[in-house]
């Protein structure tokens, strides 16, 4: 916070708690609560792609399942299509404010597809995955997203059905596409996040609050707490999740090695891993490899 926030911003340590009435759509009716959104294009019955804003979109299942979950008010395009056609494309956009000012208008409710599409300021584009651009089950997707997650309904997964609360969609991850800068970035120790505009939610029945936020900072996680191999054993197996896996005890074997090499060195295991067709990599498999590098 610069000198001119923390003036005039509101020092609240010393005040007492008190409680806020509890109200349906609590985390933005009675609290704060900053999240991503994301625009959701869908199919309607006449092969038109819809565009949603959603805030209410989270991660769900993230290790081995990969979903998504969605709250969505009942009778909405996006519910409605996804129930139906069970295919759907969450698109992540950077901040630009004449961006949000749309996305909003986007979010009014009760319009149809056409009406809305009209004031859109997005470019809807094929999908590059293999199959999709020739099926009309499938939506555009948004050529300025920096990244889009294709998903499919997942049925066997309902969480609620009374009849009165929102939908509450879970949304298999078929591929999560990115756009290229931000592949590498990932792939190469991450340098940078995208500018992600910040949604705080509907306040008062007329305005919707947003934020931008600073450049975005890293702090190092903590190296004297926990067992020392737990971060050799978190990139070890996100190098090739599929093919090769390393046990804890074979990254205990590894805490040795210098930050800045292990990467390379894991490669090196992997690849020789594949080479010997070894698909989980134990203790006594990396004191093998040690050896034979030794004599
Ligand atoms: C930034 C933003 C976030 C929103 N988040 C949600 C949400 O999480 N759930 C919801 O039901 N409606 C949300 N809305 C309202 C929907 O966008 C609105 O119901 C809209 O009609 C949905 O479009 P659709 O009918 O084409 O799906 C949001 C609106 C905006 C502008």
């Amino acid at each position: 916070m610069g000198f001119f926030d923390r003036f005039f911003h509101p020092n609240t340590t010393n005040e007492p708690f008190v409680d806020s009435p509890m109200r349906d759509n609590w985390y933005q009716a009675s609290s704060y609560w900053p999240s991503s959104f994301a625009l959701i294009t869908t199919v309607d019955e006449e092969g038109n792609t819809n565009i949603g804003p959603y805030q209410l979109t989270f991660p769900f299942e993230v290790i081995g399942g990969r979903s998504f979950i969605v709250c969505s008010r009942q009778g909405s395009n996006t519910e409605t299509n996804i129930h139906q056609v069970k295919k759907c494309a969450l698109n992540f956009v950077e901040f630009d404010k004449s961006w949000i000012k749309k996305i909003v208008r986007l979010g009014y409710p009760g319009q149809t597809t056409l009406e809305k599409m009209e004031d859109n300021p997005f470019t809807l584009i094929d999908s590059p995955t293999e199959g999709r651009a020739q099926d009309p089950l499938f939506p555009k997707i948004l050529k300025e997203a920096f990244q889009v997650y294709e998903c499919t309904f997942d049925s066997e997964q309902s969480i609620r059905d009374d009849g009165k609360t929102p939908e509450y969609m879970v949304l298999r991850i078929d591929n999560i596409l990115l756009k290229k800068t931000w592949q590498e970035n990932i792939e190469n120790g991450t340098t940078r996040m995208p500018r992600m505009p910040i949604a705080y939610g509907f306040r008062d029945g007329h305005k919707f609050w947003f934020a931008e936020h600073k450049k975005p900072f890293w702090v190092p996680t903590p190296t004297d707490k926990g067992p020392k191999e737990e971060a050799v054993l978190y990139e070890a197996n996100r190098l090739e999740p599929d093919s090769v896996q390393f046990t804890r005890a074979a990254c205990k074997q590894l805490t040795g090695v210098p930050k800045p090499f292990i990467k390379t060195v894991l490669k090196g295991i992997i690849k020789q891993a594949k080479a010997d067709g070894v698909a989980l990599v134990d203790e006594d498999y990396v004191k093998k490899i040690n050896d034979e590098r030794n004599s």
